[in-house]
């Protein structure tokens, strides 16, 4: 059913499952001595969040954020605003945020910022997908990257098209006709 609407597959699977392994053990490295706080940004870094943090033998803590940015959710506008805030202290920890796409940069920007500005000791992000093309905070550089894609419009895996298809369980390509609706 939902695969009707998919050109085609980006990332598999299987590629999926070797890119987090990858990460995973990256993070594991950087991790091992500290106590990490990783933020799950939702709701699009909902399925990675819960697949990267297992492949992460450290002691670490969980919490997650809503943000959202206002105006179309097509492009986003570049005010963010803070629709789920943490539950957790910042200041002096170390932080670790999980995406699944960087676009523009503009929520991660935000969200990097803010981090430092409530003193948190360090702040460092891991994204899934990186669509550099798409970049506007030029100096936004994820420090761990899983995948980088084209600038297509991608869907699956926790990445939505008007809050569907999150539950594809690989990354597609939307069919164009999907999202270009005929006029009324
Ligand atoms: C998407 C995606 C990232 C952000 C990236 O979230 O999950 O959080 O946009 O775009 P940017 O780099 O241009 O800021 P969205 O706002 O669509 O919310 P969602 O996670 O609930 O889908
Ligand atoms: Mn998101
Ligand atoms: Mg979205």
């Amino acid at each position: 059913m939902l695969e009707n609407d998919i050109k085609e597959v980006l990332v598999s699977e299987e590629e999926l499952k070797v890119a987090i392994k990858r990460l995973g053990q990256q993070l594991t490295e950087e991790y091992k001595d500290k106590e990490v706080v990783v933020v799950g940004i939702l709701r699009g870094a909902a399925l990675f969040m819960a697949d990267i943090i297992r492949e992460m033998d450290c002691y670490l803590e969980i919490d997650f954020m809503d943000v959202s940015s206002y105006g179309e959710d097509f492009v986003s506008s570049g005010e963010v605003k803070i629709v789920k805030d943490l539950d957790t202290r910042v200041e002096g920890r170390d932080f670790l945020i999980v995406e699944d796409i960087i676009d523009t940069g503009r929520t991660l920007n935000y969200l990097v910022e803010l981090l430092h500005y409530r003193k948190a000791k360090s702040v460092k992000v891991v994204t899934l997908l990186d669509k550099p093309e798409r970049r506007i905070i030029a100096d936004l550089v994820p420090d761990f990257v899983g995948i980088q894609v084209p600038n297509e419009f991608v869907v699956g895996y926790g990445l939505d098209y008007k809050q569907k298809y999150r539950n594809l369980p690989y990354i597609g390509v939307l069919k164009p006709e999907v999202y270009t609706e005929p006029e009324e």
